[in-house]
């Protein structure tokens, strides 16, 4: 599947609109175009989705003054906003396009060559200012080498991937990430495992607005400490008087998703009875709502996630194998964030820049030695816990200064790096020449992660030639995608 350029959410009822953002954005591969009726799901949608432009009728903007427009302005400011609608009182559109500091107010009935120039335009300005950021960030950071190196070396390109909302930098991510790709332009159900807070919800959502089926709707369902018989009425349907509090007919989220995807939470925990009725719904595509004779069909695509490894129930018999082997179509292991912790520095920073933005407070960044301590935790809450801390010390953080160790948690704060480091070099039983070097890979493998395997700078930290360093990694089979 190609990588659209541009994502533009078009939010609005009024089907001769969406019909010209179809003729304009629709077979361009540089655009992809997800739309959506109203202002609540729009503002879902920018939850999922790496969004590039608004474009949106006036008309689903519930409340002028206070509308999701203005609260993107300020949580989101790099996304560009149009604004259209009634275009005869000039001075009434000026005032809705500053107020939701829109790029422009189009005229409706939308004209298609206007529209095209004008998104063209204004996605123009937006990478402008971004590069603008950027070179002003590389400026600031040019004047202060204790922090982020290595990021000179490429001066616009972001410092960071991203998979709409999931940021990385790792090979193992970037792996993980191009098959997640592939994965979904497949029809296939696809299995995401990893432990809690690793993102596999978010990988979910950045599967399905990948999707062909982005533009029906994606349901949640957490399968854990739910009944049986919820289950069924939640993901199945129901009818009047199935059960008791029945009360009304339940269209249930397979049918409510046709066309789309639903992700099922925590599929370890459903019943070994619930486990036959999926099976059921994955082979033949058949929904019995509970209390009906009538089977209908719905067309989902089916996403499951566990934190706990499926062939690990599937061996100790609590999982049925048929049901594994259907779920994972395409399996996604999001590994845990100790292991790539070459994404901690860019997931901090990313979480810092957005903790600035919705507090409209300067950090100037994170200082090395917090870094290191955020590098050597283990992260037993991965991701969410990493985002929890930095969004905590940005508040305790001063005004125009640096995050520093002591604004983190205890068990943070008190690593000491020489410590964790020095701790395996006590007498063992090997011989000083074994310590010497088991040391000496530490230290390589440390300095290669800190210039982000850039070979050139870590050979001069360290006082080596290329040919040094090159010989060090040879020697101690370092490799790009191991863990510290
Ligand atoms: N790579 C990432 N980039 C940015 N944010 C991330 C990333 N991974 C996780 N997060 C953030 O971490 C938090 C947890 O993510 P998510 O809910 O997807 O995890 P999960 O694996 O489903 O966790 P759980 O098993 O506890 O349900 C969210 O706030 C999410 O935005
Ligand atoms: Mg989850």
């Amino acid at each position: 599947m190609t990588a659209h350029r541009h994502t533009v959410l078009f939010v609005s009822s009024d089907t001769a609109a969406r019909r010209a953002a179809i003729d304009v954005f629709g077979q361009d591969q540089d655009y992809r175009l997800i739309s959506c009726e109203d202002e609540k799901t729009a503002s879902a949608k920018l939850g999922d989705i790496d969004c590039h432009l608004i474009l949106c009728d006036e008309e689903a903007l519930a409340n002028a003054r206070k509308n999701f427009l203005v609260a993107t302005r300020v949580r989101q400011p790099h996304i560009q906003r149009i604004v259209f609608g009634d275009g005869s009182d000039l001075s009434r559109a000026v005032k809705i396009a500053r107020h939701c500091a829109a790029f422009v107010h189009l005229a409706k009935p939308l004209a298609e060559d206007q529209l095209g120039v004008m998104v063209k335009r204004a996605l123009e300005m937006a990478e402008l200012s971004r590069r603008h950021r950027v070179l002003s960030r590389e400026l600031k950071l040019s004047m202060d080498d204790n922090l982020f190196d290595g990021h000179k070396e490429e001066p616009i390109k972001a410092p960071w991937s991203r998979f709409e909302k999931l940021i990385y930098v790792s090979p193992k991510m970037d792996a993980l990430c191009a098959s997640a790709r592939q994965a979904a332009a497949t029809e296939l159900p696809i299995l995401i495992q990893g432990e809690t807070g690793t993102g596999k919800e978010l990988l979910a959502r950045a599967v399905h607005y990948n999707s062909s089926r982005r533009e029906s709707p994606m349901h949640v369902q957490n399968c854990g400490g739910i009944a049986d018989e919820a289950l069924h009425s939640e993901l199945f349907g129901h009818v009047c008087g199935a059960f008791s509090g029945a009360i009304a007919d339940r269209l249930g989220l397979f049918r409510a998703a046709d066309g789309g995807t639903v992700f099922l939470d925590e599929i370890s925990e459903i019943s070994p009875s619930f486990q036959i009725s999926l099976l059921r719904f994955l082979q033949e595509g058949e929904v019995k709502p509970l209390g009906s004779d009538e089977v209908t069909t719905a067309n989902v695509r089916i996403i499951a996630a566990s934190n706990r490894p499926l062939d690990r129930l599937v061996g100790e018999g609590v999982f049925r194998k048929d049901l594994y082997y259907r779920l994972k179509g395409f399996e996604l292991d999001i590994p845990p964030l100790r292991d790539r912790i070459d994404d901690i520095p860019a997931l901090a920073a990313y979480f810092l820049e957005r903790a600035s933005e919705i507090s409209g407070k300067r950090i100037v960044g994170i200082s090395r030695e917090a870094l290191d301590k955020l590098s050597l935790y283990d992260f037993p809450g991965n991701v969410r816990e990493l985002e929890m801390e930095v969004t905590r010390a940005s508040a305790l953080a001063n005004n125009n200064s640096y995050i520093l160790p002591k604004h983190f948690s205890d068990v943070i704060a008190d690593i000491e790096p020489s410590k964790v480091e020095f701790a395996a070099f006590e007498t063992d039983g090997r011989t000083l020449k074994e310590m010497t070097e088991a040391m000496e890979r530490q230290v390589v493998r440390r300095a290669l992660a800190r210039f982000k395997w850039n070979q050139s700078k870590t050979a001069d930290a360290l006082g080596l030639s290329r040919v040094g360093i090159a010989n060090k990694i040879k020697r101690y089979g370092l490799d790009k995608g191991d863990a510290l």
